[in-house]
């Protein structure tokens, strides 16, 4: 799972089921005791929490045991070995599938035609982020159950946002709808797949959303100083006014970490409305069900 093109959307609602089913600890188990023994390599290049850590969980539940790469630190990169290296020195343990998370310098394409084993993208770079928007949409799917004539609204960094990039793909595949609202140096530079409605002014665009997304400001990937804290918190960031004339039925998602005081305020993650944790609680869920279709396979 490079990108989500070469889904269906009856895999994905598949996928969704099966998620759920394993939340509420319905499915049939698969034995964890035929994977008794066997690996995952989990290789984070870059920092994670949310994804690492439910990667982890997920693995766990599976049966598989996870082997992490956390950074690189106390191992052989610090001695100079590529990532390609690396890689090809974990394949030779024979983990069943490596999940990656790495920068645009790595071709995780090229890397899945290299490999033997299948190849989950945990964050790649801006390329592209595709379990975690299955995750924001099975949050969504349990309270909508189909995403016609749905209407997200990103707000805030888009150009940098690999998230967003993923449910480009999704949106294509689902049906719903995608709103951006963000400051001109935070808007997308290429070409999107998809048309999009842009708003200038966040409350016209909170009036339009069923649903709305902030999105982290990534300052470690913008090219010197393009941001100001306070237009931006003045302009795009959440705050309790905000909440009180948002439709009650609008959710409020944010893939995660947030900085709080900038794309929201601490209290809006309280918001009865707020799916933020519940799209963390459900990523361990859809990236297990990920993987027990791997292992079925
Ligand atoms: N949403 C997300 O990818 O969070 P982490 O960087 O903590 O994994």
């Amino acid at each position: 799972m490079i990108n989500l093109s070469q889904l269906s959307i009856h895999k994905i609602e598949l996928l969704f089921e099966k998620s759920l089913k394993l939340k509420a600890n319905k499915s049939e188990v698969l034995s964890q005791a035929r994977f008794r023994g066997q690996t995952a390599a989990l290789l984070f290049f870059e920092p994670s929490t949310r994804t690492r850590f439910s990667f982890e969980s997920a693995c766990a539940r599976a049966g598989v045991h996870p082997m992490v790469l956390d950074g690189g630190v106390g191992t052989s990169l610090e001695k100079g070995e590529t990532i390609t290296d690396t890689i090809l020195n974990i394949e030779a343990m024979r983990p069943l599938f490596f999940i990656i998370r790495c920068d645009n310098n790595l071709d995780l394409e090229i890397v899945a035609s290299t490999v033997s084993v299948p190849v989950i993208n945990a964050g790649w770079g801006l390329r592209g982020h595709p379990t975690q928007a299955l995750l924001d949409c099975l949050s969504l799917f349990e309270k909508w159950q189909n995403f016609q004539e749905k209407k997200i609204l990103f707000i805030g960094d888009v150009r940098h946002s690999r998230v967003v990039a993923s449910h480009f793909e999704l949106a294509q595949i689902l049906g719903y709808k995608i709103g951006i609202c963000a400051p001109t140096a935070f808007l997308p530079t290429v070409t999107m797949p998809l048309s999009f409605t842009h708003f200038q002014n966040l409350s016209q665009g909170l009036e339009w959303a069923d649903a709305v997304m902030a999105l982290r400001v990534q300052k470690e990937r913008h090219d010197g100083s393009i941001f100001n804290v306070d237009e931006y918190r003045k302009n795009y960031g959440l705050n309790p006014n905000h909440l009180k004339h948002l439709r009650k039925n609008v959710w409020i998602m944010h893939p995660g970490p947030i900085n709080y005081g900038i794309e929201m305020e601490q209290s809006v993650l309280a918001d009865k409305r707020s799916l933020v944790l519940k799209q963390v609680e459900n990523g361990v869920f859809l990236r297990e069900a990920i993987i027990r279709n791997l292992l079925e396979e």
